[in-house]
């Protein structure tokens, strides 16, 4: 996609690619926030960017050298093609994790996510560094969004961290919100977390993991039958290596490592607050935790099991092409033994396309809602 800003064509692509062309790496929101940010007054050296999927906002302002909030591996990888594809130095400011302190800046852009929860950390993590500004130069971040994915509730929790929180008018079905004033003593982002119990452990999820409430029932469904049927076909006493892909907070490989002292585990996911989760979850020394978003750190047929519930939405897109990637990675890291466990919602079809990569597919169980299958190469 092309973009002519402030004299220059830029060109833009996402990543990971998709095959459906309606999708583009920026829309109406990233062009209402940048309208915003070019017609604000404030000294614009260091603008916190959140959020911003692709790296197409990072690109455009590069002459202001943005700080680039990473939440994401395919985020930092979208940035990288982008930065490259359009001859852009390595990001002048700093490419910051999410939970990390921001250096001080008056003014801050976040297109906004669909977990309410990433939303509110990024809110937290802006007004961390509100609250050590210069008052005379009060910080203020718009927020842009497409006005169908509007909910009361992002005005409720901006108001949890700020006093002034204005919504601008629509253009092209997208709207900004305007936060000020932010308060002092508000959740840092290392304090958003959860706790949750299932059977005898509990879980530690920051906000923005995915399922923050309860153990997500598809998981809960492949949990207890796996472990019911011996379908892992893992013995406890053979020194066998297990691949969790996708992790989340690491409960699929957490529990499987609970009963197997021997096996050893590598879990990774895209979302890096997935992989600090898993990280307080997980047995250290079994365990290899990656933030990474496919299996390419993972050696070549050298994986017994390879378990996932993948993910089959990409923000508020529905999307089961990065998940049909996955599967394809995950045969090429499987032993010629080995096999690859999915429990996913029936509705997905996932066997049609895993029969065409894998030599065997079954379907091990089903429910109205949910399946779990099984692939070997
Ligand atoms: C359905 S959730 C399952 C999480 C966890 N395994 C569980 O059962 O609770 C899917 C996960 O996929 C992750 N994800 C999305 N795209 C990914 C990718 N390309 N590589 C790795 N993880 C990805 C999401 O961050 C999310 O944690």
């Amino acid at each position: 996609m092309r973009i002519d800003h402030a004299g220059r064509t830029y060109r833009f692509k996402r990543y990971p690619e998709t095959n459906n062309h309606s999708l583009q790496p920026i829309s109406a929101a990233d062009e209402l926030l940048l309208s915003g940010y070019q017609s604000s007054k404030v000294d614009k050296k260091g603008t916190a960017l959140f959020h911003d999927r692709f790296g197409v906002l990072a690109c455009l302002l590069h002459d202001d050298k943005p700080q680039f909030v990473s939440t994401f591996m395919s985020q930092q990888r979208a940035l990288g093609n982008n930065l490259a594809e359009n001859k852009l130095g390595p990001l002048p400011g700093e490419e910051l994790g999410i939970l990390s302190k921001l250096k001080a800046s008056q003014i801050g852009l976040l297109r906004v996510p669909k977990s309410l929860e990433l939303f509110e950390l990024y809110l937290s993590q802006f007004a961390r560094m509100a609250a050590t500004a210069d008052p005379d130069k009060p910080p203020v971040l718009l927020a842009g969004f497409m006005t169908r994915h509007f909910t009361p509730a992002l005005l409720k929790i901006a108001e949890r961290y700020a006093n002034s929180v204005e919504q601008g008018r629509a253009v092209k079905k997208a709207r900004v919100l305007t936060i000020g004033e932010f308060k002092k003593n508000t959740p840092s982002p290392d304090e958003l977390i959860h706790s949750i119990t299932y059977g005898e452990r509990t879980y530690q999820q920051y906000y923005g993991v995915f399922s923050a409430n309860h153990i997500d029932y598809a998981t809960q469904f492949l949990l207890e039958y796996a472990e019911k049927n011996d379908w892992f076909g893992l013995s406890a006493s053979e020194d066998t290596r297990v691949v969790d892909i996708a992790c989340g907070n690491g409960v699929i490989g957490a529990e499987l490592m609970a009963g197997r002292p021997k096996a050893r585990l590598i879990s990774f996911d895209d979302l890096s607050l997935a992989t600090l989760s898993a990280n307080k979850n997980l047995p250290s020394k079994r365990s290899r935790i990656i933030w990474d978003d496919g299996l390419s750190q993972i050696a070549d047929d050298s994986t017994d099991l390879a378990i996932t519930n993948p993910p089959f939405h990409f923000g508020h897109e529905t999307n089961i092409e990065v998940s049909l990637s996955l599967f394809k990675q995950a045969k090429r890291v499987l032993k010629p033994n080995g096999q690859l466990i999915i429990v996913s919602n029936r509705h997905l079809n996932y066997t049609s396309h895993l029969r065409q990569l894998f030599g065997s597919v079954e379907t091990l169980m089903d429910n109205p809602k949910f399946e779990i299958l099984r692939a070997r190469p």
